[in-house]
């Protein structure tokens, strides 16, 4: 992940034929005044502007669909850049377009939430829902290779510019649904800066330092094993019922996530020995932070969700467990 102050440089450098940019109707107001005001060559280019409405509802093929029109309809070739200014749905569904719109265009991603810069945009995975089930189908893209001849693990990092100013139009709610995606990240990864972060204030000022080591964990997890066979899939914690919740509830996917992780860290001290007392601690910080809806009372409708998850196999239903802070494991469970 890069800062903002580069993607000036980065854009006269690689002279792309044309500059797209994609924005939701609230990044739009709130967040591409500042964008244009720091980097002139947006402007001085003409980039062209690709507006979507905002929300989860939104990440759609048909979404997608318009967006590729309005860049055939400019005349967009395989040298154009799409630079996707927004939270998870834009990035989303920006990295989705430019890795299947003639067969791959590049594409920057500008995270305006805090889910977004401590995690969606970062990784290189792209999706859209389908008949509202999360992420059905989707692409890894980490970007166009233009005359590099040798892969590196570099390869595998998506193109990401952050500015921490756009954090100021957030909601606290909005702010607590990266929260949620930053402390799952932390609980996979380290348990140091799982336990400063836990006694941290949910502020934005309080949790802008812990963009970054939260992204470069991610980026590492990413760069070994960037297609998601492995140790990549334990960033899945609190996923699993995660989704399930985001779908039934129609919750936001960062407070659905909170749930997602209350509930597999109840399991996690079930199967998997997780200490009882540093579980307490979390599941306090969960309880006390975000509103929890009634889950248990509807566990078999949620159930036939969690069936639908892209981690299983058959019958069974995939977790990510932890036996500990920062030892994440995969366990099968028949029945929940
Ligand atoms: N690809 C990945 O690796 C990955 C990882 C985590 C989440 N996601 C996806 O990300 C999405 C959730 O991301 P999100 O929470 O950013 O959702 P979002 O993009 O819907 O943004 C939330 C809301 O905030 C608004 N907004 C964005 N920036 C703003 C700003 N600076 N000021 C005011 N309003 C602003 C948006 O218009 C939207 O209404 C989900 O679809 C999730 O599946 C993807």
């Amino acid at each position: 992940m890069e800062k903002i102050e580069q993607l000036q440089s980065y854009l006269q450098k690689k002279q792309f034929s044309q500059l797209f940019l994609l924005v939701d109707d609230n990044t739009s107001v709130n967040c591409m005044p500042i964008l244009l005001e720091k980097i002139d060559e947006i402007t001085d280019r003409q980039a062209v502007l690709l507006e979507i409405p905002h929300g989860e509802e939104k990440k759609t093929v048909s979404t997608a669909e318009n967006i590729i029109r309005s860049l055939a309809q400019s005349e967009a070739d395989r040298d154009s850049c799409l630079l996707s200014l927004g939270g998870g749905v834009v990035t989303d569904l920006g990295g989705f377009v430019s890795s299947v719109f003639k067969r791959g265009i590049e594409n920057i991603n500008i995270p305006t939430t805090l889910v977004g810069m401590a995690d969606a945009a970062i990784g290189g995975k792209t999706a859209v829902n389908i008949d509202g089930i999360k992420n059905l189908i989707g692409t890894f893209n980490f970007g166009v290779l233009k005359n590099d001849s040798v892969l590196s693990y570099d390869v595998f990092k998506n193109k990401v510019f952050l500015d921490t100013d756009f954090l100021s139009t957030l909601s606290v709610n909005q702010i607590k649904d990266g929260v949620a995606e930053i402390l799952k990240t932390f609980l996979v990864a380290d348990e140091g800066l799982s336990r400063k972060f836990l006694d941290s204030p949910i502020e934005k000022n309080a949790v802008v330092p812990y963009i970054e080591p939260c992204a470069t964990i991610k980026e590492r997890i990413v760069s070994q094993d960037p297609y998601d066979r492995g140790i990549r899939k334990s960033l899945n914690f609190g996923h699993t019922l995660g989704h399930a919740v985001e779908m039934f509830y129609n919750l936001s996917h960062g407070h659905s996530v909170a749930v997602g992780i209350h509930y597999a860290l109840d399991l996690s001290v079930k199967h998997c020995n997780f200490p009882y007392e540093k579980a307490k601690a979390i599941l306090q910080f969960i309880e006390i932070n975000y509103e929890l809806p009634p889950y248990d009372k509807d566990i078999s409708q949620l159930t036939d969700l969690m069936r639908q998850d892209k981690k299983n196999t058959d019958e069974k239903i995939n977790f990510i467990l932890l036996e500990d802070i920062a030892k994440p494991c995969l366990v099968s469970v028949y029945q929940v």
